[in-house]
């Protein structure tokens, strides 16, 4: 995974007294320790959460988090709302206001979302070239037909931003329900998918985002994400 970082001799002249080219001598001293390890190279990369000793000082100590949470309806995606429960309303830890949304939600939809305070990790995972599969369940007014499947195949052009959806996987499960697997997130994509058809969607439920489910979560229930679950979202990276 791309991750936004600097040498280690850029970071110690930006985070302490000495200058750039007094690196290489700290090192030769043994006097910075990264996560736990000598450093070795003035070219050493430092990202955000690198733990950064030098002598006794602490020149950095960031955790990184990463929580998945079970959306209930009726809460909105934002981190601060004056009207509405937000996501970070439902959370409990103790760094939930250095967190940030990865994928937002609407205020009725429910379902998978993911919280983080490492920007290049929710970059990465937004990007459409990571081309990371969501699932949605969907319930509709109107009865669905195979056409759905070929028009949600071809892409279905959205006007206002001037573009045409990727190639969507539509299984229809019921006459009016189905999963939808989309590899991008514009905004409302899958009502306005389902508009076009002038077909309404009545629920919407994000089931997965990659290989994160969210088994054993219930609605309104977080977790932080396990070393696995980070690795394998990782290799989509
Ligand atoms: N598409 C929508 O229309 N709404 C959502 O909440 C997510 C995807």
């Amino acid at each position: 995974m791309k991750s936004n970082s600097y040498r280690l001799d850029r970071f110690i002249s930006q985070n302490s007294a000495f200058k750039r080219a007094d690196t290489r001598l700290l090192i030769a001293q043994k006097r910075i320790l990264l996560d736990g390890q000598l450093a070795h190279s003035a070219q050493q990369k430092v990202t955000q959460f690198t733990h950064v000793l030098l002598d006794d000082q602490c020149l950095q100590d960031n955790q990184s988090v990463y929580l998945i949470l079970n959306k209930p309806q009726g809460v909105v995606s934002a981190t601060k709302d004056l009207q509405h429960t937000t996501v970070l309303d439902l959370l409990e830890h103790p760094q939930k206001n250095e967190l940030h949304i990865v994928g937002r939600l609407d205020l009725n939809t429910t379902g998978l979302v993911l919280l983080t305070n490492d920007g290049a990790w929710s970059r990465q995972i937004s990007l459409p070239e990571t081309k990371l599969a969501k699932t949605y369940e969907v319930t509709v007014a109107q009865p669905l037909t195979a056409e759905y499947i070929e028009v949600f195949r071809e892409g279905i052009y959205f006007a206002y931003e001037g573009i045409t959806t990727q190639p969507a996987c539509l299984e229809i499960l019921s006459e009016y329900n189905a999963k939808l697997t989309l590899t991008e997130g514009k905004y409302h994509q899958v009502k306005r998918m389902f508009g076009f058809f002038q077909n309404q969607v009545l629920a919407l439920h994000r089931a997965s985002v990659g290989s994160l489910t969210l088994t054993g979560l219930k609605l309104g229930q977080s977790r932080v994400l396990t070393a696995q679950e980070l690795s394998a979202i990782e290799m989509y990276m």
